[in-house]
């Protein structure tokens, strides 16, 4: 208990005198994402999975009803995330944790978990290491190791030999970097060049320039999906890169749907690796689509967050289910080692020992529908995929 004080603070205290205060048959679950700022559109999303799940599910476990707590997490910001899960669990009075956009923000969060016995289960965040910060974390995301692992393969075998690679200089960006070389350069390539761009990078025309001159025949990148992939997508179009014939590779952080009304016509042909589309066609995705549709408000702003959340909640119900309602982090977490249903995006499964979650990868390719709006369709899959990324290391 000294150790939990030291850590929660004086507001342990709070915790122990306001627990009987809670109703028995209230479970609370507090939600931490970007609903404001320039990533907003992603915390739109973590709250539309939740949504569509609660609504296709029910708002009750076993007897228990479900209150979920968001709280604003506006961009990276560990100190602020810290105190937010705090916050959550002292006076919230929350049992589980979830969402969590941003890896400096998850890794800001391990160390609480253990005292406060409540398990993390992230929405986003998507570095490999994050799961070996606490035995309390359970992911249903992926990772970028996990995403870009099949890439490196594909572009060799599209005839690649070259490739200059661009990543945001954070934990994903460096797992992305490195997982795309290990795969390229295994199947016969050369990464020439490896650029690591601060994560407030606005200005990607001196990145584009670099690549022109690196003499790759492609290159492979990865950013935090939000304004920075928008940004830097429309600088590959924009600086003619993609006419002098140089190619794209990266995960499908860069294509995500609702920044694909952005990009336009010029999109058309980006080649992605990734987990989720929201056009992946299976009956659990229609019925999500038209759910998460429903709590969003349009369809064009549905993206990969909405389906992390989705799948989190499942994670979260099966937890309350198998602790009926009590605060028993470990059981709940030991519940759902191994467990295994069929998501939105395809069949996956929670790895028993590294708690990460397995899944297909998709290569897709942007193609123009029939209505004229542009799409990421899936052309190839990369079945029940682990997480390689913490042996790539
Ligand atoms: C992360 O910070 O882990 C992260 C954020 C956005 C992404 C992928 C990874 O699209």
């Amino acid at each position: 208990m000294k150790a939990a004080k030291r850590i929660l603070g004086v507001a342990v205290g709070a915790l122990m005198l306001g627990a009987s205060s809670v109703a028995a048959d209230t479970i609370k679950v507090g939600i931490i994402g970007p609903f404001s700022g320039p990533f907003a559109l992603q915390g739109k999303n973590f709250q539309a999975g939740v949504e569509a799940y609660m609504a296709l599910n029910g708002k009750s476990v076993k007897g228990h009803d479900i209150e979920v707590i968001y709280r604003d997490l506006p961009a990276a910001n560990p100190a602020q995330s810290r105190a937010l899960a705090q916050e959550l669990v002292v006076k919230e009075k929350v049992q589980y944790l979830g969402g969590v956009y941003f890896t400096p923000d998850a890794m800001a969060i391990t160390p609480l978990l253990t005292q406060a016995n409540t398990p993390l289960v992230i929405f986003n965040a998507a570095t490999s290491a994050i799961m070996t910060q606490s035995p309390l974390v359970v992911r249903t995301s992926f990772t970028t190791a996990q995403t870009t692992t099949p890439l490196g393969k594909i572009a060799a075998e599209r005839g690649v030999k070259k490739v200059i690679s661009a990543v945001s200089d954070y934990g994903p960006g460096v797992d992305a970097e490195v997982a795309f070389k290990k795969a390229f350069e295994a199947a016969g390539g050369k990464v020439v060049e490896a650029i690591r761009m601060p994560l407030n990078t606005n200005d990607f025309s001196p990145i584009m320039q670099r690549v022109r001159d690196s003499g790759a025949d492609a290159v492979f990148a990865f950013l935090p999906s939000g304004p920075t992939t928008l940004g830097f997508v429309k600088a590959y179009n924009e600086t003619g890169l993609k006419q002098a014939g140089i190619k794209f590779f990266a995960p499908g952080d860069l294509t995500q749907e609702s920044d694909l009304p952005a990009l336009g016509d010029a999109a058309v042909g980006l080649l992605t690796t990734f987990h989720y589309a929201v056009s992946h066609d299976s009956p659990e995705n229609k019925r999500f689509v038209e759910a998460a549709t429903k709590a969003i408000g349009s369809a064009d702003q549905l993206s990969f967050p909405a389906v992390g959340a989705y799948d989190g909640m499942h994670v979260i119900y099966k937890m309350i289910e198998a602790t009926e309602g009590k605060q028993d982090a470990q059981k709940a977490v030991d519940a759902v080692k191994g467990l295994s249903w069929t998501s939105p995006r395809g069949p996956v499964s929670i790895d028993s020992e590294t708690r990460h979650i397995t899944e297909n990868i998709y290569l897709r390719e942007v193609v123009k529908g029939p209505d004229g709006k542009t799409y990421n369709k899936e052309i190839q899959t990369f079945p029940n995929q682990k997480d390689p990324g913490l042996a790539t290391q």
